[in-house]
């Protein structure tokens, strides 16, 4: 947990309040303005667990899940135990047909889900080609269906995420937005880079601005925001209700409550370094594989890579653990790593070593 804190030089003006998004029966009140953004592969239960760590009232969300698969009996793992987690938890849905996210945003809602997010962004080709994603900014009357089907499906908020456009030629960012808010989404993420950008260039925030200034939901600004000082820049330009962040938190978990903090004017928890990364590394792992087994500790090399960066033998250990052949071998190598950094204060929420023994896991049953 942060201990200690340092300052922002400036001081926030986010949005006072909470922010209401208004559901079909059940509204919401987000206490945070910064949210952890669905990652595929990476935003399972034992993720968020840690996310929450610093960040107890901020929104996060599930992977998205596909609701075809859903249909077919894949893919439930994924919003399973959705109630455990003690802070607000979005649902990410993505499919072409709105019968199927009609009936995966009803299942959700049975999870626990507190509110629905539809996914319009997702720009990897295979899911594209068929219509999900970033396939529906194409066809924006499906997209719509899609909004009214899951909106009159639930009693929660639905949300969309969606970007600029398809292209820079053919995005019309406001002209979509407010056709999203007529169909009945109750607020709206917008990533500022079109689909065919991908993650190039930069996010343009003053286009985010302009839908914002057009819509009455609540609209949340996403793209390049990794540190308190983006995201106040952010929120001046874009006149957003929030923000959230994607990469930026990859093997830092610990970001959105940073962020959090510095727009509420709080002091910054700390960001950890050597001894307490190499602790949280260690623990991800072990909650990998306590849930996933063999594959856990497969699904845990990346988030040691990118957790283990910023002291001394970093690199070495990241290529070390890349050929680990099992648990007890990574956190041999994440124990040496650990007694092998010079000498200095013990980092904070750390036993000083580092690294306690194996045991216990908080295995997490979403991702079993
Ligand atoms: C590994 C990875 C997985 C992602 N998975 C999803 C996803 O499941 N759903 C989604 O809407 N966006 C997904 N995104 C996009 C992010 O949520 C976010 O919109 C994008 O990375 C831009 O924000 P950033 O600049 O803060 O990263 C993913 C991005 C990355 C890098």
């Amino acid at each position: 947990m942060p201990t200690s804190a340092s300052a922002l030089p400036t001081l926030p003006s986010i949005p006072a309040g909470a922010l209401r998004l208004q559901g079909n029966g059940t509204d919401r009140l987000l206490r945070c303005r910064v949210l952890q953004s669905p990652l595929a592969g990476v935003s399972d239960g034992i993720f968020r667990s840690l996310v929450r760590r610093w960040a107890p009232d901020a929104l996060l969300f599930t992977e998205m899940v596909n609701a075809t698969a859903l249909e077919l009996g894949h893919g439930g793992a994924k919003m399973a135990a959705l109630e455990q987690d003690p802070g607000p938890v979005g649902v990410q849905l993505f499919d072409h047909r709105p019968v199927a996210m009609a009936e995966a945003a009803r299942r959700a809602e049975g999870a626990g889900a507190w509110l629905i997010d539809i996914n319009m962004g997702c720009p990897v080709r295979k899911i594209a080609r068929k219509g999900g994603g970033s396939g529906l900014l194409r066809q924006p009357e499906l997209a719509l269906r899609i909004v009214e089907a899951v909106a009159g499906a639930v009693t929660i908020p639905v949300t969309v995420k969606t970007r600029l456009g398809w292209c820079a030629t053919s995005a019309d960012p406001v002209g979509f937005a407010l056709a999203l808010q007529n169909a009945g989404a109750r607020g709206l993420t917008l990533h500022g880079r079109t689909r065919e950008q991908g993650f190039s260039g930069r996010a343009d925030w003053p286009a985010i601005g302009r839908v914002k200034a057009a819509l009455h939901i609540p609209v949340i600004a996403n793209g390049d925001i990794t540190g308190p000082e983006d995201a106040l820049r952010c929120l001046a330009i874009t006149g957003a209700d929030g923000v959230m962040v994607g990469r930026g938190s990859l093997g830092r978990p610990w970001l959105v409550g940073r962020i959090a903090a510095g727009l509420e004017g709080r002091p910054l928890p700390p960001e950890p370094e050597g001894r307490a990364r190499i602790a949280l590394a260690a623990e991800h792992l072990q909650a990998l594989v306590a849930a996933r087994g063999d594959q856990g500790l497969l699904i845990a090399r990346k988030h040691l890579g990118w957790t283990c960066q910023g002291f001394a033998g970093a690199a070495r250990l990241r290529q070390a653990l890349m050929r680990a052949p099992s648990l007890e071998a990574a956190l041999e190598l994440l124990r040496r790593a650990a007694a092998e950094l010079p000498d200095g204060p013990p980092d904070p929420g750390t036993d000083g070593a580092g690294l306690s023994p194996p045991g216990p896991c908080p295995a997490d049953p979403c991702c079993r």
